[in-house]
């Protein structure tokens, strides 16, 4: 598994990494052991780069990620969490030095550790990123060493754009795939310039960029891919990208011309991401350990050729900018 540097923190993290929200809740019911073989799996790949989050389970993926971790050897994976939603309501005004420092002892009781690598803001209000203070209290955290450092998980190219201002945010997390191009554009040039970490979230938006979805496909009701789908219960944009699915599944009939021959497209997605520098690492979700194991491989496939990513450009363009370009 190949690494790259992960921003400031001067640390190497390997350049697949693993999304624990599906291991926690809102896909529908996974078992703890399952869960627990595909951190496992995962991890046995080569992945030393784990996201998770307080309220993925209400806590459930990170007390399995500590758990895994607690049954192996070896060097600890890096293990990035948030904090943030579980406020309610969830406003600017409850970024409180006070809520910040109680969620992050949380996430230390959790995960089972006295420090954590990195704790990012989860998506939270834009107007927090006009809140100098809020930055100021998780520099206190830092300094009290609950946190190694920290950052932001944005929903908008804008918000990363300004929290990037911030000296003390290292990394941003942020959707980028096939069917989510904008941040590639100004924003990964920006965060390069300031030696930003990208994490890259939903690569496979949300499973459709494995190319095994069709029109018949049902979700789980405890799947936020049947209630998320218009945005019900959070922002759509983190259920299928944001793109309409039955538009979406014209783009991926499309795009398998152009997969090569014994690339799964998962795979081919997943590298697709990686072909830009900018990208620190990319963290897909998984279910199941297969699916952890099949993700980790991908860091295998060849870099794509230039008129094959002319042409998943193009592609997008043409079928699935007009839903999404000018939203996130
Ligand atoms: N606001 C935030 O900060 C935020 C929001 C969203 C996600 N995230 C983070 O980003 C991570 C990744 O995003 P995501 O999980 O939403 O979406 P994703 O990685 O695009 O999709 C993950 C889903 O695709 C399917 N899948 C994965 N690998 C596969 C494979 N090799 N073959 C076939 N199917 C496969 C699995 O679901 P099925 O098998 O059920 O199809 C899996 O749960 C999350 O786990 C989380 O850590 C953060």
């Amino acid at each position: 598994m190949k690494t790259r540097r992960f921003g400031r923190t001067g640390r190497e993290v390997s350049e697949i990494g693993f999304g624990a929200w599906a291991i926690g809740g809102s896909w529908g019911d996974v078992g703890h052991e399952d869960a627990k073989a595909t951190v496992h799996a995962a991890l046995d790949a080569g992945v030393t780069f784990l996201d998770t989050a307080d309220v993925y389970g209400d806590g459930r993926s990170e007390r399995i990620i500590a758990e895994v971790l607690e049954e192996r050897a070896g060097a600890r994976p890096f293990v990035a969490t948030k904090v943030g939603r579980r406020l309610d309501p969830h406003e600017a005004d409850g970024y409180t030095a006070a809520n910040l420092e109680a969620f992050v002892d949380r996430n230390l009781a959790n995960l089972g550790t006295d420090r954590l690598d990195l704790v990012q803001l989860h998506c939270p209000p834009t107007e927090v990123y006009y809140r100098p203070e809020v930055f100021g209290a998780l520099d206190d955290l830092k300094a009290k060493g609950k946190i190694a450092d920290y950052g932001v998980s944005v929903e908008k190219v804008e918000e990363a754009l300004k929290a990037i201002a911030f000296p003390g945010v290292v990394s941003v997390q942020i959707i980028y795939n096939i069917f989510r191009q904008r941040p590639a554009d100004l924003f990964f040039r920006e965060a390069k310039a300031r030696d930003v970490a990208v994490i890259v979230r939903v690569p496979l938006a949300s499973g459709l960029l494995t190319g095994k979805m069709t029109r018949e496909t049902r979700f789980d009701p405890e799947d936020h891919r049947n209630f998320n789908r218009q945005g019900a219960a959070f922002d759509v944009g983190e259920t299928f990208a944001g793109v309409p699915y039955e538009a979406a599944l014209d783009a991926v009939e499309e795009l398998r011309g152009l997969v090569p021959e014994g690339v799964p497209m998962a795979a081919f997605a997943l590298r697709w991401i990686l072909m830009d520098d900018a990208v620190s690492v990319v963290i897909p979700g998984a279910r199941r350990p297969e699916q952890a194991r099949a993700n980790a491989a991908a860091d295998d496939v060849a870099p794509i050729a230039e008129d094959t990513m002319a042409a998943v450009r193009e592609i997008y363009e043409r079928r699935i900018a007009p839903h999404v370009h000018q939203r996130w």
